[in-house]
């Protein structure tokens, strides 16, 4: 069944698709990659090496972040020691220490070259049962942390079906996002990601895409009135070489977070070369 498109918001931004275009400042196209569970850590270093090879020099207008998974960390950033790859982790808890088994902190990420952080995935939210406060917690001591926080927002089918997608993303970045200081902004990002389109296949059209990421501008103008045009939104959810490039023609895709694609070097390189 194709998934609809909305036509006008419901969140409590007053929103009318079209009004918002071309707010964005953003210079730099960033494509991440998010390997989720996989690749023990000489896979990962093997792919990581792959992708560093397959791109000789990469503009100053394109950042490229891979997020291993924890275990692999540590080795992967031995490799991309000298490389402008970034490292980016896919979790952490918001304490800064103590008694809280199987989890890690900012400071650690750090201490293993991650400048970038995950927050809020659609699979820890859906699956593993995180709610808006804990991401928000994890938001402050990333930004705190002076970590790069990717802010990951999105509709479920049956919230689309509903037309509660501007709802849905409204309410997950603002409260993602409570109590973060305009300042902090610098570094942050916000992915938007269709829970739909996650591993399915099913990619939102550009316009799709375009129309939360326009509706995300709009709602960050609001919330960050002096710096909302330089956040970055990038889109995620089913991205392949394919299409890619039609992604970020539009003005309100900053960049991409790919999974699937990203576990092969040779389509994640297809990917960063669009972008470059
Ligand atoms: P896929 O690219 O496999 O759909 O995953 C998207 C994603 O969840 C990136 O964080």
């Amino acid at each position: 069944m194709a998934i609809p498109s909305l036509t006008e918001g419901r969140g409590r931004v007053d929103f009318r698709f079209g009004e918002c275009l071309n707010n964005s400042a953003v210079t730099k196209k960033i494509i991440a990659g998010n390997w989720k569970m996989n690749l023990t850590p000489a896979e990962s270093v093997q792919l990581s090496d792959n992708i560093q090879f397959g791109l000789a020099h990469i503009p100053n207008s394109v950042e490229v972040i891979v997020c291993p998974s924890m275990i692999s960390l540590s080795a992967v950033n031995t490799r991309l020691t000298g490389s402008s790859i970034k490292l980016g982790a896919q979790n952490m808890h918001p304490a800064k220490s103590g008694a809280f088994t199987g989890e890690c902190s900012s400071e650690m990420l750090k201490a293993v070259g991650c400048t970038y952080i995950i927050i809020g995935h659609s699979e820890r939210r859906h699956v593993l049962g995180e709610k808006d406060d804990l991401i928000n917690q994890k938001m402050i001591t990333a930004l705190d942390s002076d970590l790069n926080a990717i802010l990951c927002v999105g509709e479920t089918e049956i919230e689309r079906d509903q037309n509660l997608t501007f709802n849905v993303v409204e309410r997950q970045t603002r409260l993602g996002l409570l109590g973060v200081s305009e300042e902090k902004t610098k570094s942050l990002i916000i992915a938007y990601e269709p829970v739909w389109a996650i591993g399915t296949g099913k990619t939102a059209t550009t316009s799709q895409a375009q129309e939360v990421h326009c509706f995300i501008r709009e709602l960050l103008r609001k919330m960050f009135p002096s710096f909302y045009g330089k956040i970055p939104i990038i889109y995620g959810g089913s991205v392949t070489p394919v299409n890619v490039e039609s992604l970020l023609a539009e003005s309100d895709i900053n960049g991409v977070l790919v999974g699937g694609a990203s576990l092969k070097a040779d389509s994640f390189l297809s990917i960063v070369k669009a972008a470059c």
